[in-house]
């Protein structure tokens, strides 16, 4: 067990019954090869995770949240690496200040539903592309500004705040027409590496989330990565990768014991998935929430292809939350009256850790004594850092996406 923040993080065990996973000479070799990952990854420099000590990029932040401020309801427009992270941290939020909600796809049934929902009055839409010539986002922008237009008219631009990079694109050219509000999309920080960025600490901060601990939790994580003192990322990437290589483990598990980290899941799978899977490598990502997929997922693990690697991530909950009381208790959950919640949840995530490693499955555990903006921080900088190591296990680049472009085009086609 070792620490990173205020983390406890076990590696991928080895088998109980004593036998080891891997034989002397292949953790000898992958040791070797976990070396020159490292040296690789320090002699580079990365925006997506030094963004985390640039102070200067709050100032626009909250200049961007001054101007939002008349509005307590947010349509935060966006897909893929533009929405994900923002969605994340926003999940995290306990405050609800406003109301935000991600419209990510373009489905007709959604739009007219938050159409019906929301009073033009008090919302403002945030649209957020990269590259601003992403067909969804803007087909979906351009749907909910005439929606705003209809109702307030030509100052629909003053509700509006566009992120997108600073060249010329079809985005940047609408909102300079307009006049809309805008913010620089870093051009060297890809979608998926965005959660840093305005992109998602803007949502962020409109949530009630303190931003400057999310940089403080990550900035943390990533000087303990550098300065060596922690090296349990470099033996995540190490073990994902050699249980590929070696014992066919295609999926790597995620499975997660609080709501508040629900969409922590979908954030990293979009993360794994495109950094990782091409020239046909990479392994599955599978996002799960306790308690919830014990009852869904569970069967499969134990007693299914035994194809899977899992990190459990667990948070203190013993003694929280409300009590379980029946006045007249059935005995057969007897062992329930006068615990509370927290007692319950505390239960099943040890068991089911236990569970996992008793049926032979790799199981590396990250215990979290609470769930706060700089604890999430340093998560999210941990699983960006593993992300690249893998990819770099694995000889391919985290950066791009160069298979997605075949369906663009072929959308493209059938609409043209
Ligand atoms: O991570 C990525 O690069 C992608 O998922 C993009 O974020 C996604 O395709 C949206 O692209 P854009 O921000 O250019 O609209």
């Amino acid at each position: 067990m070792s620490k990173l923040n205020e983390q406890i993080i076990s590696g991928f065990q080895h088998k109980p019954d004593g036998e080891v996973f891997f034989t002397d000479a292949i953790e000898q070799e992958g040791h070797s090869h976990a070396k020159s990952v490292y040296e690789h990854f320090m002699s580079q420099s990365y925006a997506p995770l030094e963004i985390v000590s640039d102070k200067n990029a709050l100032e626009e932040i909250n200049a961007a949240k001054e101007h939002l401020d008349a509005f307590n309801n947010f349509l935060i427009i966006g897909t893929g690496g533009s929405s994900l992270g923002g969605k994340m941290l926003c999940g995290l939020s306990k405050n609800n200040l406003a109301s935000l909600n991600f419209i990510e796809n373009t489905d007709f049934d959604t739009i007219e539903q938050v159409i019906k929902d929301s009073d033009p009055k008090k919302t403002a839409i945030i649209a957020i592309s990269k590259s601003g010539e992403t067909a969804e986002t803007l087909s979906v922008f351009s749907i909910f500004y005439q929606w705003l237009q209809s109702y307030v008219g030509e100052s629909a631009y003053k509700q509006c705040l566009i992120i997108t990079e600073d060249k010329t694109s079809s985005l940047k050219t609408i909102a300079a027409q307009e006049g809309i509000y805008t913010l620089n999309h870093h051009l060297e920080i890809g979608g998926r590496y965005s959660v840093f960025s305005n992109v998602g600490l803007l949502p962020a901060l409109l949530s009630g989330l303190n931003i400057d601990q999310i940089l403080m939790g990550a900035e943390k994580c990533l000087n303990e990565f550098k300065s060596e003192a922690n090296n349990h990322i470099l033996q995540g990437a190490l073990y994902n990768f050699l249980f590929l290589k070696h014992h066919q483990k295609t999926s790597t598990v995620m499975l997660y014991y609080a709501d508040r980290l629900n969409y922590l899941g979908l954030w990293f799978r979009q993360l794994w998935a495109e950094s990782i899977g091409k020239s046909g490598k990479g392994s599955n990502p599978v996002p799960a929430l306790g308690t919830v997929d014990q009852h869904s997922q569970l069967q499969l693990w134990l007693d299914g292809p035994k194809d899977k690697i899992f990190t459990v991530i667990t948070l203190d909950q013993k003694q929280k939350g409300q009590a379980i009381h029946f006045s007249d208790c059935p005995e057969k959950i007897n062992y329930l009256e006068g615990k509370t919640i927290g007692d319950l949840m505390d239960a099943e995530q040890r068991a089911i850790t236990q569970v996992l490693k008793e049926n032979n499955c790799p199981v590396r555990e990250i215990r979290l004594p609470h769930l706060d903006e700089e604890t999430m921080g340093g998560l999210l900088m941990q699983f960006m850092i593993e992300t690249i190591l893998m990819a770099d296990f694995l000889d391919v680049n985290p950066f791009d996406q160069p298979a997605v472009e075949q369906g663009k085009i072929l959308t493209k086609q059938y609409l043209s």
